[in-house]
């Protein structure tokens, strides 16, 4: 089923036309959009709706709207944390130009509410509604995400609530889409968002590990942004609150220095994670918020037709990239 639905959604992709003149408005549009990625968004969300229907396929483009909404984030993100890869490409910023990837971007997000406009009259509403919300908080996340780079200390409930916005509230709002498109009932929509909100936070704490364990083959990503960037990651507010002594001064050190070497920074740091055993405890937070997502979807009122959405989300936890 998850094969299937991945076909439809690069099919919807490729045969999206989103303008032509200027070139290098639109060019980068479909560069991010066809340099693959998961596609964990739409897939949630024709899972979600599969729980209740079987005609998925009809809902295929707003599943695409979410992974356009999704690329428009990753654009400006990639700017905002200066980011050389992206799915093991160039980012359009790098490739093109700062001021291109703002404005593909815009566009981008235009384009979104075009493919919203397909939906029938009885629900564009409320998918816009509850989208606009989503789309709000992910710009509150990323604005903490930033304001967090500079600040000293950021309590753990800070991290929580700025990860919930940037990253958490888009995989929720994907799944109420799928839930509200097959008319699922609200109680349903309601659960099916909140397993998205704590799956998404655990995503998140994941992206974060990666970001300083994963293998850079795989990745896509720059291995070691976030240390550089001095994200406050997950990772990165466990140390500050374990280390102690001599390793804390290292730490602060650190993350001070004006002038370093990337690569010296970056295993530096990872030494002192590995040290205070911080990969333990992320990976520990992460899969309890994965299993309050569960246990949430035990409560679906027809959970015994998710099946395909647990094993699929349960892949998520171990993913490489
Ligand atoms: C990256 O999302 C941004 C985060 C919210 C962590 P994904 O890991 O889903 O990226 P792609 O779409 O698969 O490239
Ligand atoms: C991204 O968080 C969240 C959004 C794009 C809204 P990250 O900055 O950690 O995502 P990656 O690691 O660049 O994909
Ligand atoms: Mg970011
Ligand atoms: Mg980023
Ligand atoms: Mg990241």
């Amino acid at each position: 089923m998850v094969e299937k639905y991945i076909a439809q959604i690069e099919a919807e992709i490729r045969k999206k036309k989103f303008g032509s003149a200027p070139r290098s408005l639109y060019e980068p549009i479909r560069y991010i959009l066809t340099l693959g990625g998961k596609r964990i968004r739409p897939l949630l969300t024709l899972l979600s709706y599969s729980v209740y229907r079987a005609d998925a396929e009809r809902v295929v483009p707003y599943a695409v709207a979410i992974e356009m909404f999704h690329n428009f984030t990753l654009m400006h993100d990639d700017i905002m944390d200066q980011a050389p890869l992206r799915r093991g490409k160039a980012t359009v910023h790098q490739k093109w130009s700062v001021s291109t990837a703002i404005l593909s971007g815009d566009v981008m997000l235009v384009k979104v509410y075009e493919q919203f406009l397909g939906l029938e009259e009885n629900k564009l509403k409320q998918v816009l509604s509850r989208f606009n919300q989503c789309a709000a908080e992910v710009c509150e996340g990323q604005q903490w995400d930033m304001e967090f780079e500079t600040a000293s200390k950021i309590s753990e409930r800070q991290y929580i609530n700025m990860i919930r916005q940037k990253t958490a509230v888009l995989l929720g709002f994907s799944l109420e889409l799928g839930a509200i498109l097959a008319e699922a009932p609200v109680a349903d929509q309601h659960l099916l968002r909140d397993f998205g909100i704590n799956i998404g936070i655990g995503f998140q704490l994941k992206d974060d590990l990666l970001d300083v364990y994963a293998d850079q083959k795989k990745f896509g990503k720059q291995v070691g942004g976030d240390i550089l960037a001095n994200k406050k990651t997950f990772l990165l507010t466990q140390a500050m609150k374990k280390a102690h002594g001599k390793q804390k001064e290292k730490l602060h050190k650190l993350i001070s220095a004006k002038k370093f070497k990337p690569s010296e920074k970056i295993k530096a740091v990872r030494e002192i994670y590995d040290d205070l055993k911080i990969r333990e405890v992320t990976t520990e937070r992460m899969n309890d918020y994965f299993n309050k997502g569960f246990a949430l979807l035990a409560q679906l009122s027809q959970k015994e037709k998710a099946n395909t959405l647990r094993e699929f989300t349960k892949n998520l936890i171990d993913r490489q990239s």
